[in-house]
């Protein structure tokens, strides 16, 4: 095994005008589990072949299984490995693995804590990390209140004199199954970590077309004067998957798609697409912005829950050729679970741009295809003029944002088919990253992971937004705590959810798109 620190590559590689970060020790605390091992670990490796990783700059995994240094190592390569030729780069894994470092404990139990924190301070000393700590809550959710308390009374949450530095918090979501669950937390974190040291992290986030959402907007002329009730129609919101729910079965069936995706990434997706321009690109403008947007959003009635939400759960079905079974016959689901693996919204917000355009939210398991994307309805055109013509009823501009898989936007708007006559036919303008830069994106762990290397929050949500978002929610997931199989539809896995979704679009005129 090399012994090069983790972060030997950076400086140089560093692309231009960005300066690698201040060293430091990135703690994982659930580092045995899934998350580190198919994505943060990975995404970290990616970060060290770009040279973005500080020079100094280690990682201790933490978790009750025995590992050695060295059989975490290999957990970690054998997964990151399995990201193909294209990502593993076998002749610089051991300089990266050499900064892996592993620590087994019980978190539960307090008397584990004081030879962790001997563990990061040797570790410190030894990489010549002058103290500065990034821990990541990669833990299950139940846990975080008592981790969180543990690391403080350790003395680990703040700078000390052996361990002098920065502290940061990294909190994976759900943050809370509800609002009151969620200021619990909050506030429990908040009595340890001060408050701009916690990064609350929704890795949609981090994609790079979300983003570029803000760019699309605010970086050209063109979009932004038609972005507003005169011009949109409605807006959907769509993130499909269609994997089950992989082995998670005990946490899925606790928390259900809209505790799952709805509560963060989706809403966080609507803000961006509908908040107005910040001041500036500073942490504080941009999260302002979407914090009113947040807010602007119109409390749904509980008596009018199910008239402005459809749930669902999939049954046996077949994706791609293959029977798949139903939900109630996952792994570590109970046989009767009312637990939902579909959810879709029609969300109206109460400001001057936006008043009267519905927003659509959806997302679902086992649906027919994975796909993340922002549709944008525009008004149609006037169609006297064709009237007389064999065109029919004109389509309407529509604009779409790939979030995945294929990353890119797409324009349709009306052409003359060639031939005499006049009829218009719909086409599209493309762009897709892959064609006009070629180049890989970052991951979104990656990216997120590097932001609170650097202490930039812009992209983290803050506790305002989370508490917004379980405000906005909390009225149905009271309904369905009440009467648990309430409302709760059913559809065959490889569909696109429960036809009843269908009735949530307004006045019969929209559809949702099955794209
Ligand atoms: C996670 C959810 O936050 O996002 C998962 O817990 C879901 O259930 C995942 O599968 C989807 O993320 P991505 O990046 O694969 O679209």
């Amino acid at each position: 095994m090399a012994t090069d620190p983790i972060g030997a590559a950076a400086g140089p590689h560093a692309g231009p005008g960005i300066e690698p970060p201040p060293p430091s020790l990135l703690v994982i605390f659930g580092a045995s589990g899934d998350l580190a091992r198919r994505l943060l670990l990975p995404d970290l490796f990616g970060l060290f072949l770009d040279g973005l990783l500080p020079e100094r700059f280690a990682v201790l995994g933490v978790s009750r299984t025995a590992y050695s240094d060295d059989a975490f190592r290999e957990r970690i390569s054998d997964s990151a490995r399995a990201l193909g030729e294209a990502k593993f780069d076998a002749s610089r894994w051991d300089a990266f693995a050499a900064g892996l470092h592993y620590h087994s404990a019980d978190l539960e139990n307090p008397e584990s804590y004081p030879a962790l924190r001997e563990r990061i301070r040797s570790l410190c000393a030894a990489r010549g990390i002058p103290g500065n700590i990034i821990f990541y809550a990669a833990v299950a959710p139940k846990h975080y209140v008592s981790l969180v308390r543990r690391v403080g009374g350790t003395k680990l949450a703040l700078p000390s004199e052996d361990l002098p530095g920065f502290r940061r918090l990294i909190v994976e979501k759900p943050f809370g199954r509800d609002l009151a669950s969620a200021r619990d937390l909050n506030r429990e974190i908040l009595s340890v970590f001060p408050d701009g040291q916690v990064y609350r992290i929704d890795h949609f986030l981090g994609k790079e077309t979300v983003q570029n959402l803000f760019v699309f907007r605010f970086g050209n002329g063109i979009f932004e004067p038609v972005w507003n009730r005169n011009y949109v129609d409605h807006v959907q919101i769509t993130v499909a998957e269609s994997i089950g729910v992989e082995g998670r079965g005990d946490y899925y069936d606790e928390a259900g798609a809209v505790r799952d995706m709805i509560q963060n990434h989706l809403l966080q997706l609507m803000a961006l697409v509908a908040m107005e321009p910040p001041n500036s690109l500073d942490g504080d403008d941009v999260r302002g912005e979407k914090l009113k947007l947040l807010k602007s959003i119109s409390p749904v009635d509980p008596e009018r829950a199910r008239d402005v939400c459809v749930r669902g759960q999939y049954t046996e079905g077949e994706i791609g050729g293959k029977k798949v079974p139903a939900y109630r016959a996952e792994i570590n689901v109970p046989p009767d679970s009312s637990t939902e693996t579909y959810a879709a919204l029609r969300l109206a917000v109460d400001n001057w741009r936006w008043a009267g355009v519905p927003f659509y939210l959806r997302t679902g398991k086992r649906m027919a295809r994975k796909i993340s994307e922002i549709a944008i309805q525009f008004h149609p055109a006037p169609s006297q003029l064709f009237k007389d013509t064999s065109c029919g009823q004109l389509d309407s501009n529509l604009l779409v944002i790939n979030i995945q898989p294929e990353e890119g936007i797409f324009l349709r708007f009306g052409a003359k088919e060639p031939g005499p006559g006049v009829c218009v036919r719909p086409v599209d303008f493309h762009f897709t990253y892959r064609e006009a830069f070629g180049a890989k994106s970052t991951p979104a762990y990656g990216r997120l992971l590097l932001d609170v290397m650097h202490g930039d929050p812009t992209l983290f949500p803050r506790e305002e937004d989370v508490e917004t978002s379980w405000a906005l929610l909390d009225p149905f997931l009271r309904r369905w705590r009440e009467d648990p199989g309430r409302d709760l539809r059913f559809y065959p896995a490889g569909g696109w959810g429960p036809p009843e979704a269908d009735a949530l679009l307004e006045g019969g005129r929209d559809r949702w798109r099955q794209p």
